[in-house]
């Protein structure tokens, strides 16, 4: 179980431009991954091919054995919305929904937001956003709103949580806050967790590091067990 890619190539445009040039790694259940690489390397586009956003131009990936590319969109966009959740450089949370509302969104469309509504608040309460959740995002600080990106993201309680640069535009107490709640995630719920950074103290904690370099994987590395 877990992501397995095999020769994921992606380029895009006429001519087309190569950007992943064979990505070949498997990522097993528990994981907690660090995509590391200069700008332009890919780090984004992998991380849209990994979640199964955009599809590979070739090769194949699997989750949890299931060959993505096979299944039907609407087979797909369910089981992203019931095992995968997702966090931003940018949040995207919607400007005229409450806080509360926001993290609610992944439930609407199960039906199930009267009955997760404790669930919410309990993940405000743990990223310490509570107070928040009557406010609509234009009207809280950006570490905030990204600590609600992610308690949205984390709501339905996904297998897999995939993250791009989540701590990019916080300041260092506001990233360490994103940074704390990864690693509970991953320690507490087993959740598997996949996140760019171009910080080298952040990507140094996780338990994995891939770095990738034009497009391709330049280093694997894993952390001696603490
Ligand atoms: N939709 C697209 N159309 C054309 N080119 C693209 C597209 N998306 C990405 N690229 C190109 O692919 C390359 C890799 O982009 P990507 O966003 O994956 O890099 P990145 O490693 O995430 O960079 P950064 O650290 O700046 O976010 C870049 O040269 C980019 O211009
Ligand atoms: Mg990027």
């Amino acid at each position: 179980m877990g992501l397995k890619l095999n020769d994921i190539r992606k380029s895009f445009g006429t001519p087309p431009v190569n950007v992943l040039k064979g990505i070949s790694f498997e990522i097993k259940d528990g994981e907690f991954v660090a995509l590391t690489g200069r700008s332009g390397s890919g780090k984004s586009t992998l991380l849209y091919v990994l979640s199964s956003l955009d599809p590979p131009t070739s090769g194949s990936l699997k989750v949890d054995g299931r060959e993505m590319e096979s299944l039907a969109p609407s087979d797909l966009h369910q089981f992203r919305n019931l095992h995968m959740g997702f966090v931003f450089q940018f949040h995207y949370l919607l400007p005229e929904l409450t806080c509360l509302e926001n993290i609610l969104m992944p439930a609407r469309k199960t039906g199930r937001q009267v009955e997760l509504q404790k669930d919410a608040l309990k993940l405000m309460r743990d990223f310490e956003v509570e107070h928040v959740k009557d406010k609509v995002p234009g009207k809280i600080s950006g570490g905030e709103r990204q600590r609600v990106a992610i308690a949205r993201a984390l709501l339905l309680k996904p297998k897999y949580l995939f993250a791009d640069e989540p701590t990019g535009n916080l300041d260092s107490a506001s990233g360490e806050k994103v940074m704390k709640i990864f690693e509970q995630v991953n320690r507490k719920h087993k959740t598997t967790v996949i996140m760019v950074t171009h910080d080298m103290g952040y990507a140094n904690r996780a338990k994995r590091r891939i770095g990738l370099k034009d497009g391709a994987v330049e280093f694997d590395r894993k952390s001696k067990d603490r």
